[in-house]
């Protein structure tokens, strides 16, 4: 049983009494997909809709997701518009890969991300958040969402690359920013192509981007190779370059490893960058929440963290993480296109229409959660890994594509934030609610300065 009383209810777009008309619900699937929902689709678990000719579905019952991201997952691919948005960004990755070759990178991957793997990882996420105080050192206030989005790319490319060089990082930090803020933002005409490469007039920039993307991850992974031939580095590197297809013994070859590389860095980076604001703007609103945490850190400094076992010092941490994960995911959305004629929940659903299951509304859904707006962190207490149930709660996706880094995710964002407790109390002062906008992941509507107070002495 949930402990009720007047649990914070933090900041959402408004859920209309009626579905939006045609034109409204485009503009608003444009500007923030997660203000167009109607009481409709938080009480039920289907919803059929078509726009301007276009079919869509929203899949919206954990039945129902399993069939379409588990049980029949083989008939579903990523429509033309993802890899339109993300080629660029990612290559010939495993996030875009598809049927056997998605098979087959995701055997050579999934190795690498083991928690024996991620347990070599550590020291670059303890780096990285001392990296992150270091820069708040000294501050009484900070826009965390950009301090955040510094640091979880910090622990990405140290963990990938072993890389401390600061300039180097924001060389890189600045071309996907550039990226994902400019030609990489979803427009119109990505909503209607039939394929990767329709509207070809409308892709120059995202071609341009690619480019120079490449060939600076190139220059990074090849620098390394260089570097450290015979050097271990306990990185992602070491390892994708070490990875044999236990099938055909083959290796990656150089620009797989480079695909490899931008595919983690774009789908590690932002992501985790959310999940460490949201959990801060949420602790600004539950300051008890906030001090209870405080004291978990406090009796298990980060510091004597060694392993990914040491983390389980931190159970109120994790579920607060996990509540934030469920109140503003980071991936609010996430579309597939049935291969073949399919039903699902009794539905048919033919080939090409868009499916799409909204971790948005899924996770507020008035069927599968009590006080579904409340923050309420101990709704997840006793549950170590609620996303591997294959319920209502989906911020890693679901299905053999669910996220290959969740458990990197997981400890990078724990020690990140139980750094940042450890030294400050964190405030807000303004009383303007952050909104949440959908993007490629949930934004904050602005950058609010977080006050920072000192909790402990340097
Ligand atoms: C809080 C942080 C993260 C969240 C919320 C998240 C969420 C997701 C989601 C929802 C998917 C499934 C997308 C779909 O089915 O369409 C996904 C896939 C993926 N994620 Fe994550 N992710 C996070 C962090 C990471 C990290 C740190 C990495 C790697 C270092 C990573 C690598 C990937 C990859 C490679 C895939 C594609 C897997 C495949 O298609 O087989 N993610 N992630």
């Amino acid at each position: 049983m949930l402990d009720t009383l007047s649990p914070v209810i933090p900041p959402a777009p408004a859920v209309h009494a009626k579905d939006l008309p045609p034109v409204k619900l485009l503009l608003g699937s444009i500007r923030n997909n997660l203000a167009i929902w109607s009481d409709n689709a938080f009480d039920t678990g289907f919803n059929r809709n078509t726009l301007f000719g276009v079919e869509s579905v929203l899949v919206n019952d954990p039945a129902g997701v399993r069939h379409m991201m588990a049980t029949n997952a083989a008939n579903y691919v990523r429509p033309a518009m993802t890899p339109r948005i993300l080629r660029p960004m990612v290559g010939h990755g495993v996030f875009l890969a598809e049927g056997g070759e998605w098979r087959r990178q995701r055997r050579l991957l999934s190795p690498s991300f083991t928690p024996n793997h991620v347990n070599i990882l550590l020291p670059h996420f303890i780096a990285a958040a001392n990296d992150l105080v270091g820069e708040l050192e000294g501050q009484s206030s900070a826009d965390l969402s950009d301090a955040y989005q510094i640091a979880a790319l910090n622990a990405v490319l140290r963990a990938l690359f072993s890389m401390p060089d600061r300039a180097e990082r924001d060389r890189i930090g600045d071309l996907v920013r550039r990226y994902v803020t400019g030609p990489g933002r979803p427009q119109i005409f990505d909503a209607f192509a039939k394929s990767e490469n329709s509207f070809a007039f409308a892709l120059g920039k995202r071609r341009a981007f690619q480019k120079r993307w490449f060939s600076a991850v190139d220059a990074i992974v090849s620098a390394r190779r260089d570097a450290t031939r015979d050097t271990a580095h306990h990185d992602l590197l070491d390892l994708l370059i070490a990875v044999r297809d236990p099938e055909t013994g083959a290796s990656l070859a150089a620009d797989e490893v480079r695909d490899q590389c931008a595919t983690m860095i774009f789908a590690g980076y932002e992501t985790t960058a959310r999940l460490l604001f949201w959990a801060s703007y949420l602790l600004t609103l539950d300051q008890a929440e906030q001090t209870r945490l405080r004291a978990e850190v406090a009796a298990f400094p980060p510091e004597r963290v060694a392993t990914l076992d040491d983390l389980g010092h931190w159970p109120r941490l994790r579920r607060v993480l996990l509540e934030t994960m469920r109140l503003y995911p980071p991936v609010p959305v996430l579309v597939r296109e049935p291969i073949e004629d399919d039903v699902i929940m009794g539905e048919p659903v033919r080939r090409g229409v868009q499916v799409y299951v909204a971790p948005w509304v899924l996770h507020r859904h008035r069927k599968h959660w009590q006080h579904p707006t409340a923050f309420m962190p101990d709704r997840f207490a006793g549950q170590a890994s609620p996303w591997t149930s294959g319920g209502a709660y989906l911020p890693f996706g679901a299905g053999p594509r669910i996220c290959i880094g969740a458990g990197f995710a997981l400890a990078e964002a724990q020690i990140m934030l139980a750094t940042v407790l450890q030294r400050y109390t964190l405030a807000i002062g303004s009383q303007r609610p952050v909104m949440p906008v959908a993007r490629l992941t949930i934004q904050p509507s602005y950058a609010p300065m977080f006050k920072l107070e000192r909790t402990l002495s340097p």
